[in-house]
């Protein structure tokens, strides 16, 4: 069954601070929506690209993506044999992405969620996604162990001030996810159905269902450009992959 991949591209990036919408800030002058497109499209499995746009910004974001497209219409033009779709997108990224499945066509089976902003993930990470949702998974996630210890902590009680720790969960049984995460496609419909709650990823609405979400092993270059520091970094694997 064909793949297909959406990516939510809609944010604002309060974090990375003023400017552009995030998926259109630069890396090695690129734009970070570009980069992840081009990973979604670096896998022979996915054939269909759709992505959620800024809803002030859908036609930008097709004409950013034309001009970056290969010259001549498919095959071996545009972005390959992926063809790519832009919706507008909504208020958070769960609205996103449901508006992203609005308009998925008939016949993808599996579907992925990536975030534009993880503009640099290998393709063996997708690919290793899409083969664990085609070995059966309803859900797949891929999840790196943590560096730091992790602390659960009491909302302090006056703001700013020190916040009483009330658990140290076992570091060893915890994971750091990413995206791309892959999903049975009407598992994953039926999870933007079911759950209305605020979430921060696809799997744990799948998870809120009852269903068995599982791990495949992430990718540091997977990580996402949330704060500036983020885009240091980003650029500094990009300079180095084009040693
Ligand atoms: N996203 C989206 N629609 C929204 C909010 C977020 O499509 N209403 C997307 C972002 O564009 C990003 C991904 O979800 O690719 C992950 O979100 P995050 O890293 O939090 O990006 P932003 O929400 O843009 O950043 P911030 O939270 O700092 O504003
Ligand atoms: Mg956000």
């Amino acid at each position: 069954s064909p793949v297909a991949a959406v990516i939510p591209a809609a944010g604002r990036g309060v974090r990375l601070g003023p400017g552009i919408p995030k998926a259109l800030r630069t890396l090695g002058g690129t734009p970070m929506l570009v980069h992840a497109v081009r990973a979604m499209a670096a896998s022979r499995a996915v054939s269909l690209v759709i992505v959620v746009a800024p809803p002030d910004g859908t036609a930008e974001v097709k004409s950013i993506l034309d001009a970056h497209a290969l010259p001549g219409g498919s095959p071996g033009g545009g972005w390959g044999r992926t063809d790519v779709l832009v919706v507008p997108g909504g208020e958070t990224r769960q609205e996103s992405v449901r508006l992203g499945l609005d308009a998925l066509p008939p016949g993808y089976e599996i579907v992925l969620v990536h975030d534009a902003a993880r503009p640099l993930v290998p393709v063996d990470i997708v690919d290793a996604v899409v083969e664990a949702v085609r070995d059966g998974a309803a859900a797949v996630v891929p999840a790196l162990p943590l560096a730091d210890t992790v602390k659960q902590v009491e909302p302090a009680p006056v703001a700013g001030r020190p916040e009483p720790v009330v658990a140290t969960p076992d570091r060893s049984r915890l994971r750091a996810v990413q995206t791309p995460q892959g999903f049975d496609r009407a598992t994953l419909i039926r999870a933007h159905e079911t759950i209305t709650d605020d979430v921060t990823d696809d799997a744990s609405m799948v998870e809120r269902l009852g269903e068995r979400v599982v791990t495949v092993p992430g990718h540091e270059e997977a990580f996402k450009v949330t704060r500036p520091l983020d885009l240091i970094l980003a650029e500094a694997v990009l300079a180095r992959r084009r040693l």
